[in-house]
């Protein structure tokens, strides 16, 4: 007998190979796939929608955060002295807007100390290019450490160009914090940024014609800010 079965089983459209990626972590935490699921059911409103996004983003920080360095600080409990241990590196929040802003308070919950920086980027619709709108990085770098957030990274160019800006600034560490990430993105960041961590709750499919990811969530932006 044929088996004709094969036939009909097509590989994923454009996939792409990461398999090499060592910088890549992709959470498996029980939570963070329960509230993705919610996140991305297209009958969750705007108002749940963005309740999700922080939760995710939040215990996502938890995750991203685990190797921050620490120094030691005497305390007093109410019983005796004793070393405690604070972080020692000074962290920047770098949102990239619109859908990015979503994570800000919720990174800010974590590392209440953190400075948050704002990048304006769009994808241009034809092109799926990023174009630069607003950008507030002073002159100089405060920080030394930067956690780049964005719930999606499509083709990655929108987080490559935001990475590319912060080095041009002077960033020495950098991190991408994302909900849902394309292989392609994931591939394109790696190839262009090989130093900067990505953490994200789910690597899907593919991107689809128009760059979106396959199946994703729909447009991040439109979601959380009822503009569809
Ligand atoms: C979305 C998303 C990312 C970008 C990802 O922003 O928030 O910034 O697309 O796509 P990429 O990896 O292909 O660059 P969008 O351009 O839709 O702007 P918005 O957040 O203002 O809606
Ligand atoms: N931006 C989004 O908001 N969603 C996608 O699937 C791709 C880019």
């Amino acid at each position: 007998m044929t088996d004709d079965r094969a036939l009909r089983i097509t590989p994923p459209p454009h996939r792409t190979d990461i398999s090499d990626v060592a910088n890549l972590h992709v959470s498996d935490h029980p939570l963070i796939l329960h509230k993705l699921a919610l996140l991305r059911a297209s009958g969750t409103e705007p108002k749940k929608f963005r309740e999700l996004v922080r939760e995710l983003a939040m215990l996502l920080t938890y995750e991203a955060t685990a190797d921050l360095p620490t120094a030691a600080i005497n305390i007093e409990t109410p019983v005796a002295p004793m070393l405690g241990q604070e972080i020692a590196e000074r962290i920047g929040l770098v949102p990239i807007l619109r859908a990015g802003l979503g994570m800000v308070d919720a990174a800010l919950m974590m590392i209440p100390y953190a400075q948050v920086w704002h990048i304006g980027l769009y994808r241009d619709h034809t092109t799926l290019e990023p174009i630069e709108y607003y950008n507030k990085l002073p002159v100089q770098p405060t920080t030394s450490m930067c956690l780049v957030l964005d719930p999606m990274l499509a083709t990655g160019g929108s987080a490559v160009a935001t990475i590319d800006i912060l080095k041009r600034w002077g960033t020495k560490r950098i991190k991408f914090m994302g909900l849902i990430a394309a292989p392609e993105g994931v591939r394109h960041l790696a190839d262009a940024h090989p130093d900067v961590p990505i953490h994200v709750a789910a690597v899907d499919s593919h991107l689809n014609e128009h760059g979106y990811i396959v199946p994703g969530l729909g447009d991040a932006g439109d979601r959380q800010f009822g503009t569809a």
